[in-house]
């Protein structure tokens, strides 16, 4: 039976995904690496460092580590920048519902997101209590589509991983969610998200009374 919802939060309660797109963005613009919407997908889900690696795939010279390092650093801030302004009109339409009627179906919530932002993320969004568990992201060793990070929110809610649903709106966290042994819901337009269980436009068309009865 379902007993625990991890939700992702770039993208699926946090209106950020176009956020961290548009700072990546301008990192290739600045350095000149050539930058698209495709590259921005694949980004998706995927840790800061991941998401540089995929960025310079297409870098016409070798970066050394501290160049990488200093990239990487230089994305965040364009990135904090933007999200100092935010509040809870950022969340994304539904999303609370979304946590707040799976908490009333008895289910418990976990968040696994790969950012490292994501505890000043809730704080400005002002839903740091609704989750009964949030993933460290810094104790992650491997980032999504691996399944470690799905598996360790179930382990700190204390649920099986069958016991539990995945939401998500990137193809690596749904490749994540899956090889968790979970069930995956993806909400977005993405061809990529076609292997999730369910494809949902978006986070206010989820339904926890769908996957409980
Ligand atoms: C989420 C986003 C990614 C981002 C990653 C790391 O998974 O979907 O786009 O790269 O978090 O975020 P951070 O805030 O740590 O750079
Ligand atoms: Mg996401």
């Amino acid at each position: 039976p379902l007993k625990a919802v991890i939700f992702d939060l770039d993208g699926v309660i946090a209106d950020t995904a176009v956020v961290h797109h548009a700072a990546w963005k301008q990192l290739a613009e600045e350095i000149g690496v050539a930058f698209d919407d495709a590259t921005g997908e694949r980004m998706k889900g995927v840790d800061r460092r991941g998401s540089l690696d995929i960025l310079l795939e297409r870098a016409t010279r070798a970066y050394d580590e501290e160049e990488k390092h200093a990239l990487a650093e230089r994305k965040n801030a364009y990135y904090r920048e933007q999200i100092a302004q935010f509040g809870p009109q950022h969340l994304l339409p539904g999303a609370q519902a979304a946590i707040a009627s799976a908490r009333a179906a008895g289910m418990k919530i976990a968040l696994a997101s790969a950012s490292r932002n994501a505890p000043l993320l809730l704080d400005r969004l002002g839903i740091a209590g609704l989750f009964d568990y949030v993933v460290d992201a810094g104790r992650i060793a491997r980032s999504k589509p691996d399944p470690e990070i799905f598996l360790d929110a179930a382990r700190g809610l204390g649920v099986a991983p069958h016991d539990c649903l995945g939401v998500e709106d990137a193809a690596a966290g749904v490749d994540s969610i899956l090889a968790a042994g979970m069930a995956a819901v993806a909400v977005g337009d993405s061809p990529a998200l076609a292997h999730a269980d369910v494809l949902l436009p978006n986070v206010a068309a989820f339904d926890i009374a769908q996957y409980t009865t």
